[in-house]
């Protein structure tokens, strides 16, 4: 079969992975990656605790090297990202109230500009949402109420308006509370005029518990004049895998892709790894993995024929 990147750029999308700096000396994954995949997200290289581990000093090297073999392969790059609760260096979150907004401003200035030309998409804050779809009450709510994510988005758009700025965030993807916040939160962001092109919805899924209203959800996000995209997509299982739920795993991976080609504001997809063996699922979800269309070989998995099929 044609590889899943140029199968998705047939249909003007792309196929994108997550890599992690410590992949890149791994020929076999370097290889995969580059054959298979057209856009590459940084795993964490740049996140703010990489990227800024002290108040003002940057250290954009383990980024860079991911842009560099992305360029080397011809694949993009989305940023991801600039704001958020998690991997967030703690002199951030000790900053006096009053001094937490310059933080992030500059913060979000010295990336976007450190990559600007080099990134097609910014998650510019991830994960804003509980999981009861109220805004995190993190450093950011705190110092500047619900006002920091269109500050965040001024911000990125001024320091490189040719990025495609999103929102991105998990269990958004069906229907729900907290699908609805996110859905009230950009539609007013929109109507505000604030800089917003997309939203991410991650996808870490379970097998056989993919949500059927996905497609539906991600349509209304669309009519609102934004691109949506499937950013983090992996569908994990108990290990070992069992035949029945790797069959199952083909039928979630080809429904994701299928539902994103139905709407045509959905511009790509991407997993969140290129193989099981640099999966994130193990150390997250114990007892879970074997959630990616590789197998602990990087032989391809039921999963990938059922991708290649539905594209
Ligand atoms: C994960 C990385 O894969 C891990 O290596 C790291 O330890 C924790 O973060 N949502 C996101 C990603 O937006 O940044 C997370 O990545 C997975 C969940």
């Amino acid at each position: 079969a044609s590889p899943l990147r140029q199968l998705a750029e047939a249909q003007g999308r792309y196929f994108g992975t997550a890599v992690t700096q410590n992949m890149l000396s791994n020929s076999t994954v370097t290889n995969l990656a580059g054959a298979q995949f057209d856009m590459v997200t940084p795993g964490n290289e740049m996140k703010w605790d990489t990227t800024e581990p002290g108040n003002g000093s940057y250290n954009y090297g383990p980024g860079d090297q991911i842009v560099s073999f992305a360029q080397s392969h011809s694949m993009r790059v989305r940023g991801h990202n600039l704001v958020w609760h998690s991997q967030l260096p703690s002199w951030v979150s000790s900053l006096p109230t009053n001094q937490v907004q310059a933080a992030m401003e500059a913060h979000i200035t010295n990336e976007v500009t450190h990559y600007k030309g080099k990134v097609y998409s910014w998650d510019v804050v991830n994960e804003p949402f509980d999981d009861s779809g109220n805004l995190r009450t993190d450093v950011f709510y705190q110092a500047m109420g619900t006002g920091y994510i269109a500050d965040a988005l001024r911000t990125a758009r001024a320091a490189d308006p040719n990025a495609k700025l999103y929102l991105n965030d998990y269990n958004i993807e069906g229907s729900g509370a907290k699908a609805n916040a996110m859905y009230n939160l950009v539609s007013s962001l929109k109507s505000q005029g604030v800089p917003l092109d997309g939203v991410g919805f991650e996808s870490h899924f379970i097998v056989g518990q993919v949500p059927s209203t996905m497609q539906a959800n991600l349509q209304r996000f669309a009519a609102l004049g934004l691109d949506v995209a499937v950013t983090e997509l992996d569908d994990r299982m108990p290990t070992p895998a069992s035949q029945a739920n790797l069959n199952q795993q083909a039928t979630d991976y080809g429904n994701v892709v299928k539902w994103c080609l139905a709407i045509s504001r959905c511009v790509g997809v991407s997993q969140w790894a290129v193989g099981d063996p640099d999966s994130w699922i193990p150390s997250a979800f114990p007892g879970y993995g074997a959630a990616t269309m590789y197998d602990s070989n990087y032989q391809p998995k039921t999963a990938y024929n059922s991708v290649v099929t539905a594209l």
